[in-house]
């Protein structure tokens, strides 16, 4: 039975949460400051600590330090009031597992904290396991010889079979889809569908009849049944992308769906029940949706299962050799189906060929230059893979695959050089301690006010396109348009 140390100034509060805590099956000690917590930890077998930030004393944070001090893996969820969410923000940079607001309901801790006991729970059984084992984890599609993949893959590995919700974080372009599809493809539910929605693609008003699909004229336009996404993924994997875009009443729904996986269609009262495991995925921080208040609470725990955090290709460099070996097989190959004939400056060769119809594929050749023929491509110079490790891929796996991509279509020879490679995303400036941070005058707000109005201009007033050009989902554009005075329109 996993031990909770509860440590909470005031009594009353710290009885309520250990009778809850018990109840719920949990071992529990309790202290009523940080010195006593410290010393309980020093002596006792403690599984999770669940602090207050602001106790007499020593601080919550203060309190945080020592105990990583004593130990490190230790989950330590922290727990303040509404106002003070920078140090619920500090608390996390110092390691804190997770935070909660207060007031918060019995339900919502129990919640955390089963939570964070289960994934610090997976991670000790990961380690031991692939300790014991000296595992590498290896798939044919995937790089990911770095320590911080493997422990991805790790990851996949042991979710993969269970039916537990899954939030994919990550940059874009960090490889979320092709993580998303190899759980599926490692689960039980493999032989089942993998259905993908992508929540920012789908005009708002849309989504939930994507999702749930609706019933003959449940509205205008609506001439025949339709079942939607969730009834399609039964038995299989849903995956739904960029779910920190999902406007509120839709939240609701998928709220319901994940705690008694059943719902109705459109315009429809029979209620249907699925079996679906669902992947969420989004490039950006939930938790500045959740205290801007775009994205429900309740909603992110259920979906923060078991989060999964793809790390940004500059911070896993070792992988971009395989990963540029994957690409340029996958683009060399794909050169050679598009222009049979592969022969070095023997233009004649691929241009009677196309012109004598021989290629099925001959309409697609125009791809590179017309006329052009492609060379084997057999690998990479030195330099060239230099330069691509030297440079700091804002845009991740997606862009090197990009840019690979257009080498291969463009290089005049046989193996990619330097000056094949062509890195269009600009640099950031050698790091200039003279130079201003801020343009002149203005200060970070006012910057990231232009900033946004220049968005919301290129984008024509499109909200999604803004959003997109600012990397910020839908719904927190739109909370930062209206603090700059441009109202939400209504729908
Ligand atoms: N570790 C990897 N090994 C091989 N290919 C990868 C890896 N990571 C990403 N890719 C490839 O890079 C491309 C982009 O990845 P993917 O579409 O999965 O990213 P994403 O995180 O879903 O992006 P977005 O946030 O834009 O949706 C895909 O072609 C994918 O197969
Ligand atoms: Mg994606």
């Amino acid at each position: 039975m996993p031990t909770i140390l509860i440590i909470e100034d005031e009594a009353r509060m710290r009885r309520l949460l250990e009778l809850d805590l018990a109840e719920a099956g949990f071992e529990t000690r309790a202290a009523p400051d940080a010195e006593a917590a410290l010393d309980l930890l020093r002596k006792e077998r403690v599984d999770l600590v669940l602090t207050d930030l602001k106790l007499p004393g020593m601080t919550g944070l203060e309190f945080l330090q020592a105990a990583k001090q004593i130990r490190a893996a230790l989950p330590v969820v922290v727990m303040t009031a509404y106002g003070t969410i920078e140090t619920a923000v500090e608390a996390m940079k110092a390691g804190a597992a997770d935070y909660v607001l207060k007031p918060f309901s019995l339900a919502e801790i129990r919640m955390v904290v089963e939570k964070e006991l289960d994934t610090g729970r997976l991670r000790e059984e990961n380690c031991a396991l692939r300790e014991a084992l000296g595992q590498r984890y290896d798939y044919p599609n995937v790089a990911a010889r770095s320590a911080k993949m493997q422990e991805v893959l790790a990851l996949v590995e042991r979710v993969a079979p269970t039916t537990s919700t899954i939030l994919l974080g990550g940059e874009s372009g960090v490889g979320k889809d092709l993580i998303a599809r190899l759980i599926h493809q490692r689960s039980s539910r493999a032989a089942g569908p993998f259905i993908k929605i992508n929540s920012t693609a789908i005009p708002e008003n849309l989504l939930e009849s994507e999702l749930f699909g609706y019933e003959k004229g449940a509205f205008t336009g609506a001439a025949t049944t339709k079942p939607g996404k969730f009834e399609m993924a039964d038995k299989g994997t849903l995956f739904l992308d960029e779910i920190g875009d999902v406007p509120a009443p839709t939240q609701v729904k998928l709220l319901r769906v994940l705690q008694e996986r059943e719902f109705e269609r459109l315009g429809g009262t029979r209620t249907i029940k699925v079996d679906v495991r669902l992947i969420a995925a989004t490039n950006r921080d939930l938790r500045a949706a959740l205290e801007q208040g775009t994205f429900r609470e309740d909603l992110y725990y259920r979906l923060n299962v078991v989060p999964i955090d793809i790390p940004p290709l500059r911070e896993h460099k070792e992988d971009i050799p395989d990963l540029v070996t994957l690409f340029l097989a996958r683009h060399a190959q794909q050169s050679s189906t598009d222009k049979p004939t592969r022969t070095v400056g023997g233009e004649s060769a691929a241009a009677d060929r196309t012109a004598s119809g021989e290629s099925a594929t001959a309409g697609r050749t125009t791809r590179g230059e017309p006329g052009r023929t492609t060379k084997p491509l057999i690998g990479i110079a030195p330099e060239a893979l230099r330069k691509l490790t030297d440079f700091h891929w804002p845009g991740n796996v997606r862009e090197l695959e990009n840019i690979i991509e257009r080498a291969c279509a463009l290089a005049p020879g046989p193996v990619l050089e330097a000056a094949d490679i062509h890195l269009d995303s600009v640099r950031p400036k050698a790091h200039d301690a003279e130079a201003p941070l801020l343009p002149e005058g203005k200060t970070l707000d006012q910057w990231e006010d232009d900033i946004i109005r220049e968005a919301y201009r290129r984008a024509n007033g499109n909200k999604s396109q803004a959003a997109r050009l600012l990397g910020l989902s839908r719904n927190a554009l739109r909370y930062r348009l209206e603090k700059i005075g441009i109202p939400d329109d209504p729908v």
